[in-house]
């Protein structure tokens, strides 16, 4: 169903789909450990049936309407202090893509919800192991919603229901995998400072004061930046506390 026609030099060479598979991320995972999968290898389905989101949510897809596949990387030129970096080189390569479609008002809500028009296009899942301080695997995960116009969730947008057109499942895929290895080699190349500071220039909410949710408790706070480690930097009233993924939710 998918051919790779990608101008890359390695994402995509090797690609699997299955028809049906529980999840891209955990079938790239269950491979990964019994064969040799090079590096850039794409795991890709038409149904997925148990997708695996952030924070252990679910991620609902329908069939054959979405692109759900997973990336396998072998990043063992980034140290462990800066894996935060594979999911800014991720959040970018998808604002790229969907800025090439024409998109409107995409941002990166922290720290790798794509919205657009204020609305979740697509989610991102990155799951590394770590062997003696080194990343030896990663698996991108990427839930890219691109022709479903129907959700259960009034927050959850689609290409198709932003461009009021329907897109090529496969030129989509093929167009987001050169973005992302554009972004992949910019970031082993060591361009760590300019993807940094990308990021921050593409972040929803960045530099205004806003509401965010923490430990029960609303306050009004800015978002300063990210720390190496991806914890998010938030002002509330001159003083700025760094929190992660669990700790803090923004209000939008
Ligand atoms: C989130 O926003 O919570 C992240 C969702 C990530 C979904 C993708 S779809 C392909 C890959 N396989 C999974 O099981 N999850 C990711």
């Amino acid at each position: 169903m998918y051919k790779i026609f990608a101008n890359t030099l390695f994402t995509g060479r090797q690609l699997v789909f299955v028809p049906e598979c529980h999840s891209t991320n955990s079938l790239a995972s269950e491979l990964a450990s019994k064969s040799v999968l090079s590096e850039g290898s794409v795991i890709i389905t038409s149904n997925q049936t148990a997708g695996r989101g952030q924070r252990g949510n679910t991620w609902e897809t329908a069939a054959g309407m979405n692109l759900t596949f997973s990336i396998l990387l072998k990043p063992t030129f980034l140290s462990l202090k800066s894996q935060f970096y594979l999911t800014i080189i991720t959040s970018l390569a998808v604002a790229d893509f969907l800025k090439e479609q024409s998109i409107e008002e995409v941002k990166i809500k922290w720290p790798n919800d794509i919205l657009a028009s204020k609305k979740k296009i697509c989610g991102i899942l990155i799951e590394n192991s770590v062997q003696q301080e080194t990343i030896h695997q990663s698996i991108v995960g990427i839930g890219l919603n691109i022709n479903q116009d129907n959700f259960s969730s009034p927050s959850a947008t689609s290409l198709a229901i932003v461009a009021k057109k329907t897109f090529d499942l496969n030129d989509a895929l093929n167009s987001l995998l050169e973005k992302f290895e554009k972004r992949y080699l910019q970031l082993r190349g060591g361009k760590l400072a300019e993807l940094k500071s990308e990021y921050l220039e593409n972040l929803f909410g960045f530099g205004k004061s806003q509401s965010f949710i923490s430990n029960g408790k609303e306050f009004e706070g800015t978002i300063e930046g990210v720390d190496e480690t991806g914890e998010l930097k938030v002002s509330d009233n001159g003083i700025v506390s760094s929190f992660k993924l669990k700790e803090i939710a923004l209000k939008y």
